[in-house]
C-alpha cells in the first residue's frame, strides 16, 4: 500500500504565517504537521509516500529529505494550480499506479493511529474507506450520512448537514477512484472535490466503508485551530510537565506545564504556561506571564508586563514594552517588531 500527502493548498486562513512557509510546515508542539502525517503512515506500515507540493514550496523537500529519517521513500509530485484534493490525487496517478493508497491532507492532525482505516479495509474488503469524526461545526466539513451501518452519502460543506460526522482528511482508496475523479466537474468553489468523487463511487455501486475515530482531530487551518492542536499535542507529548532543550538556559522562571522549550533558548524572569511551545533560539526576558501560545524560532519578547494569551509570535519577531492595559492576544508575523509604549489609557 502506498501513501499520498497533500501539501499544495494556499493556506490563506493562516496568513500571515503561511506567507513565509507552507502551512504543513507550521509546528505543532515544535514539530511540523507534515512530519506527523509521515509518522502516521509509517505506523501502519506504509513506506512508499508521495507528497504533492506547489512548485513555490521549496522549503518542504529539504525538511523531509529522501524520507530515510522516517524509514520511508518520498516522491514529490507538483500541483501547479490548486484545483482541489481530487485534482491532486489525479496528478499522483502515475506514482500510485494500481495499488490501494492512504490519502492524508497535510494540514490535518489526528491523535488516533490510522489502524482504524486500514483494519476497516481488510475487514470489509471494500473499495475504499473514509475516516469520520464527530465535529461541532459540520457545515465546515465534508459530511457523511451513515444508514444501517453503511456510508450512503457524502456532501461537501452542506448548509443543512444530515449528521455531525465529518470526513477528516484520512482516506483509503483503490483504483476505481481514478474513474470517479475523471467524471467530476469543478464545485462552486472551483475545485475538484474528493467528496464528489466518493459520492460517485457510491453511486456507481462501489462499497465505500467508513471508520469512526473518537480521538482528537484538528484541521490546522486557522490560528484558533492551530493553537488548539498545539494544546492537545503538548498534553500528549509532554504531559503536565515541561521539557527543555539541553542547550537552553532558564533563570528565575516559573513554568506551569505542559510547556515545551527547544534548543538554544534563553529565558529569564518569566512565567510560562500552561500550553506554551517555544521553538529554538527564542529569547524571553521579564515576561509577566505567557500562556496558551506559540513562539516560533528566534522570536524575542522583553519587558512584557501583562499576561499574554492565545498569541503567536512569528520567526524572528520582537515584542517589547510596558502597558497599563492588558492586551491579551498578540499575533506577530515573521520578522515584525512591536514596541508598546508605557502610557496609560487616559493619556492616549
Ligand atoms: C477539506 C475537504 C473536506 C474535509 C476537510 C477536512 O476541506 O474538502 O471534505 O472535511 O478538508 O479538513 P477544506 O480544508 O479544503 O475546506
Amino acid at each position: 500500500m502506498k501513501g499520498l500527502i497533500l501539501c499544495a493548498g494556499r493556506g490563506t486562513r493562516l496568513h500571515p504565517f503561511s506567507y513565509s512557509q507552507p502551512k504543513t510546515l507550521l509546528p505543532v508542539a515544535n514539530h511540523p504537521v507534515l512530519h506527523s502525517c509521515i509518522r502516521k503512515l509509517r505506523e501502519v506500515g506504509v513506506d512508499d509516500i508521495g507528497i504533492v507540493i506547489h512548485p513555490s514550496q521549496v522549503q518542504i523537500p529539504p525538511l523531509v529529505g529522501d524520507g530515510s529519517q522516517f524509514g520511508a521513500t518520498i516522491t514529490f509530485i507538483e500541483q501547479k494550480v490548486p484545483l482541489g484534493i481530487a485534482h491532486a490525487v489525479q496528478l499522483a496517478q502515475s506514482f500510485l499506479q494500481d495499488e490501494p493508497f492512504v490519502l492524508l491532507l497535510g494540514d490535518n492532525l489526528l491523535m488516533d493511529s490510522l489502524h482504524g482505516l486500514t483494519r476497516a479495509f481488510e475487514r470489509t474488503q471494500s473499495d475504499g474507506v473514509v475516516m469520520l469524526s464527530e465535529v461541532e461545526r459540520p457545515q465546515d466539513y465534508g459530511i457523511a450520512e451513515v444508514k444501517d451501518g453503511r456510508l450512503i452519502c457524502v456532501e461537501e460543506k452542506p448548509k443543512q448537514p444530515k449528521s455531525n460526522l465529518a470526513v477528516i482528511g484520512a482516506y483509503l482508496f483503490t483504483k476505481p477512484i481514478f474513474e470517479s475523479i475523471a467524471t467530476l466537474q469543478p464545485s462552486a468553489r472551483g475545485e475538484y472535490e474528493i467528496t464528489d468523487a466518493i459520492q460517485s463511487m457510491i453511486d456507481r455501486g462501489y462499497h465505500m466503508a467508513h471508520a469512526i475515530t473518537s480521538g482528537k482531530y484538528s484541521d490546522v487551518g486557522t490560528i484558533d485551530r492551530w493553537l488548539e492542536a498545539n494544546r492537545w499535542m503538548l498534553e500528549k507529548e509532554v504531559g503536565y510537565s515541561h521539557q527543555v532543550g539541553t542547550s537552553s538556559v532558564l533563570e528565575n522562571c516559573e513554568i506551569v506545564g505542559p510547556v515545551l522549550i527547544g534548543e538554544g533558548c534563553h529565558i529569564k524572569n518569566c512565567r510560562l504556561g500552561p500550553f506554551v511551545s517555544v521553538q529554538d533560539g527564542v529569547q524571553l526576558e521579564n515576561c509577566v506571564h505567557i500562556e496558551n501560545s506559540i513562539l516560533l524560532e528566534n522570536s524575542s519578547l522583553k519587558n512584557v508586563d501583562w499576561k499574554l494569551t492565545d498569541s503567536v509570535f512569528g520567526r524572528s519577531s520582537h515584542l517589547t514594552g510596558q502597558s497599563t492595559d492588558s492586551i491579551g492576544v498578540i499575533i506577530l508575523s515573521d520578522k515584525s517588531s512591536i514596541r508598546i509604549p508605557a502610557v496609560k489609557r487616559e493619556e492616549l
